[in-house]
């Protein structure tokens, strides 16, 4: 039943393990703050309202969707308190849904499961619980002899913890439904422990007041994947790769060397494309269908068109339309706009320009600030001279040009169509349409100059 439930994310962890000034929840995952993929996974899931648990001044809430409520924890520690800290805002009856902003691994199919659990049994509680981890210092599940849950014991500090306590399996992954209701009445009645207030500690209540608390056991062992430290963070990053991997080969997407492969959550990637080893896709990056990418080349914020190739790469903020080619080795800067079947090639920079449809900047050429005009051929080693050391200008070159290799653009300056300049020249001119654009000095040859050079003197 999309839409029912609230989901209320406990996020408001010191987290200095990670020794960072950048808040726990907010490091990316795969190019995503951690905290949003738990957001997505609730919202794929059906979540209605969403309430996102931070400490005041942390800078979580600044780093959060808009879409999400935020309630200040602003007294008190542990998860208990993190949760009264989202009574006022909350809902006051209906199933709630709680998580953890640092388990981003949790999904939305592992979500929806838990939930339908906790509505068909009409639980007042239901945990997601998993016998496959290590047990050390998670909380443990304690069942009655009739195998209905009756308490959860923390581990992290196990003096006074019985063998049997210590010798259970099954843990609390930290995720759970709830009737609010009766989690509302039932965290009432719960004291410190060790200075914190633990949500945990409301299951024994909940017990003791009769009402029903179960489980939903699960295999899947990544939803219960925390992440505390860095370490954390890398094996927790290498599955969300893998998972985004495996989602675009389901869509169509051919991949040579997935291990040395990475995809940002937020890229798109069309079908029938190919994608070599050593790439890396990252931010909003959009990639057509049928297009080769690789090896050896990071896109980051670009959007590409249906069968282009970029070989050995480096783009950022560009666009490519359908059927152009790069590299090997081209460097696309913010601002460049490459038009359909151009072609850019080894050694070529493009910043903030235009490159006309069908043109072609094939050899060691910088082209900055420019407009180049349809089929037009820019020789090897030209260069836009854009910047005269205060202000950036533009060069204008029409369609159909052919520049002669070597050829310095001093902008701002404009080459008309079906042009030509001459090899090593220096525009510093505009150019008419039809002309050639020349400006060299005349060569002079000094006949006999090597036999006398080479002469022995006297
Ligand atoms: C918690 C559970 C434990 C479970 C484990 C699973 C409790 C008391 N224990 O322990 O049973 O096995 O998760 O990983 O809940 N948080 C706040 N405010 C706080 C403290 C924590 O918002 O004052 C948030 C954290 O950011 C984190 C979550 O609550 O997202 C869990 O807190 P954490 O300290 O990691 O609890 P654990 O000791 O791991
Ligand atoms: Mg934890």
């Amino acid at each position: 039943m999309p839409g029912d439930f609230t989901v209320l994310i406990m996020a408001a962890g010191k987290g200095t393990r990670m020794r960072s000034p950048v808040p726990k929840v907010l490091h990316p995952v795969c190019g995503k703050p951690m905290v949003e993929w738990v957001i997505d996974a609730a919202r794929e899931a059906g979540a209605g309202a969403v309430v996102c648990i931070t400490r005041p001044g942390d800078g979580v809430a600044e780093g959060l969707p808009e879409s999400v409520t935020v309630a200040e924890q602003r007294a008190g520690e542990g998860t208990g308190a993190a949760i009264l800290a989202a009574r006022e805002g909350g809902p006051a009856e209906g199933p709630v849904l709680v998580l953890s902003g640092d388990h981003p691994l949790l999904s939305a199919e592992l979500i929806g499961r838990l939930m339908d659990t906790h509505g068909r049994e009409r639980a007042a509680a239901t945990l997601l619980t998993t016998e496959e981890l290590d047990p050390a210092g998670y909380g443990r599940i304690i069942r009655t002899a009739d195998g209905s849950v009756e308490r959860i014991v923390e581990t992290k500090y196990t003096e006074g913890l019985s063998s049997e306590e210590l010798a259970t399996r099954e843990i609390n992954i930290g995720t759970y439904a709830f009737e609010s209701s009766e989690l509302w009445s039932a965290l009432d009645e719960i004291g410190e422990e060790r200075g914190e207030i633990y949500l945990t500690g409301v299951f024994g209540i909940l017990r003791e007041h009769g009402r029903r608390v179960i489980s939903h056991l699960t295999t899947d062992v990544s939803s219960a994947m925390g992440v505390n430290t860095r370490a954390d963070l890398m094996e927790v990053d290498r599955i969300a790769v893998r998972r985004i991997l495996d989602h675009h080969a389901r869509e169509g997407v051919t991949f040579l060397g997935p291990d040395s492969t990475r995809i940002e959550a937020g890229v798109t990637v069309g079908a029938d494309t190919t994608v070599w080893p050593g790439v890396t896709l990252r931010g909003g990056t959009t990639i057509g269908a049928g297009c080769e990418i690789g090896p050896q080349t990071t896109i980051t914020d670009s959007a590409l068109g249906d069968g282009v190739k970029a070989v050995h790469s480096f783009l950022c903020e560009a666009t490519v339309e359908a059927g152009a080619s790069l590299g090997p080795f081209a460097y696309l800067r913010p601002g460049a706009q490459i038009g359909a079947g151009a072609k850019i090639g080894t050694f070529v920079e493009i910043k903030n320009s235009n490159i006309g449809s069908g043109a072609k900047v094939p050899h060691l050429s910088y082209m900055g600030d420019a407009d180049v005009g349809e089929n037009s051929n820019i020789g090897a080693g030209n260069i836009t001279a854009n910047y005269d050391g205060r202000r950036k200008h533009r060069t204008t070159i029409g369609d159909d040009v052919k520049s002669g290799v070597d050829t310095s653009f001093v902008a701002p300056v404009s080459v008309g169509d079906g042009a030509y300049t001459g090899a090593g020249s220096v525009i510093a001119e505009d150019v008419p349409d039809g002309a050639l654009g020349i400006s060299r000095s005349e060569q002079a040859n000094v006949e006999g100059y090597a036999e006398r050079k080479e002469k022995p003197p006297e």
